[in-house]
């Protein structure tokens, strides 16, 4: 057999055997609390629209008033003509939100890390990141000229002895952990990057929106600013896409430098009208994070005395289930139950730390939430009478 389909025939057949195979599901219609999945109707809890903007009429209404104006595709890259009006409303929107002197927009979360990875490090740097850290910046730190140091979890100590014996660098972090749903202690990692002359670079995927006076994040509620700030589009703001802030003489380089940006077709314009009335929205609904308290305060309240609970402070709920096998069994029992939350193995989490994991969103109703709480509980219940 040739040498590719050799290595793709026994690379799915392991996948397969370890019980660690993907599938698609088509989603039928929005992606909202209630979805419909071959034909069934489930409540779903396994979204990243925490603040329930994925499928706000305003938004859609907004999107489609935008493609009249802008058309569909923005046709180039953004330094030949694929940059709009549009695209620079967003980046002073950005910048006056979080208080950054500019936004370099992205395609995606996943290629703006790699591009500042990519444009940033040098062989003689060193990057520090967090071992829980987001694939993209594991993968783009392993990639990188650079020498590449993980620390333990949200570990500072460790990260102090780190830089102590290899030297100053980039010290990346998430803010919130999107598998874990913990936060980083960013005033410690910040206190010890000015004093070890580090920079810090934090990715906030899951924190913008959610943390923070008016949605602004992470960084805002420990009271920090980092150098480089990478935040989504694609979770709490409902829509897609990426921007790193930072200074103007970095925003300068990235632009100049980082080859996702120079290299790839831009933001399709409407999409950056969308991204702007999303942050509107986010800025202004303080309901939306209110509901979303009110939600984890249930989800704490019924489930805190399980084995599987772990105590986060953000919209993201693990539910732990140890093995592969069993976490498979509780998605399929949570699923016959009308209840979609997906199971978590590795590789994307380790050996023996599959999960199921939970998301809430402000769209959720107490209802629905104390209904997983039974689920789980009633999961638990039987596969301890059966002695699993
Ligand atoms: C922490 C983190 N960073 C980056 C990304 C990538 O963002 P995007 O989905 O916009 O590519 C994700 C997405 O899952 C994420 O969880």
């Amino acid at each position: 057999m040739p040498l590719f389909e050799s290595r793709i025939t026994s690379a799915l057949q392991q996948r397969r055997e370890q019980g660690l195979l993907r599938t698609l599901s088509p989603v039928h219609g929005g992606n909202t609390t209630q979805i419909k999945v071959a034909k069934q109707s489930f409540t779903n809890f396994s979204s990243n629209d925490y603040l329930g903007l994925a499928n706000h009429d305003a938004l859609k209404a907004t999107w489609k008033t935008a493609v009249d104006r802008y058309g569909i595709g923005s046709a180039a890259s953004p330094m030949v003509t694929g940059f709009s009006y549009a695209h620079h409303e967003l980046q002073d929107t950005l910048c006056d939100w979080l208080g950054f002197e500019q936004a370099v927009l992205f395609n995606s979360g996943f290629s703006a890390n790699q591009a500042v990875l990519f444009a940033l490090l040098e062989k003689s740097d060193c990057i520090y990141q967090d071992k829980l850290n987001h694939a993209s910046l594991i993968e783009a730190g392993l990639l990188s000229p650079a020498t590449q140091f993980r620390f333990p979890h949200n570990n500072t100590e460790r990260l102090h002895d780190l830089i102590e014996r290899n030297g100053a660098g980039l010290v990346v972090t998430e803010g919130v952990f999107s598998m874990d749903g913990d936060r980083a202690p960013l005033a410690n990692i910040q206190a010890q990057c000015q004093k070890q002359n580090c920079w810090l670079m934090v990715d906030d995927a899951h924190g913008i929106g959610v943390l923070g006076k008016e949605g602004k994040g992470s960084c805002e509620e420990s009271l920090i600013k980092p150098q480089l700030l990478m935040v989504t589009f694609g979770k709490a703001l409902g829509v897609h896409g990426a921007a790193v802030l930072c200074s103007s003489s970095t925003a300068e380089y990235l632009r100049q430098y980082a080859r996702n940006f120079v290299y790839s077709t831009a933001m399709l314009p409407a999409q950056a009208v969308v991204v702007t009335k999303a942050i509107e929205l986010t800025r202004t609904q303080q309901w939306r994070r209110d509901q979303l308290s009110e939600l984890q305060h249930t989800y704490s309240s019924l489930l805190g005395d399980l084995p599987g609970y772990i105590d986060t402070q953000t919209p993201i709920k693990p539910y732990l289930a140890g093995s592969t096998d069993r976490a498979m069994s509780l998605a399929c029992y949570l699923r016959q139950q009308g209840l979609w939350a997906t199971a978590i193995r590795p590789p994307t989490v380790a050996q023996g730390k599959a999960r199921i994991r939970v998301t809430l969103s402000a769209n959720h109703t107490v209802e629905e939430v104390s209904k997983l709480a039974q689920s789980l509980k009633q999961f638990e219940y039987q596969h301890a009478k059966e002695g699993g």
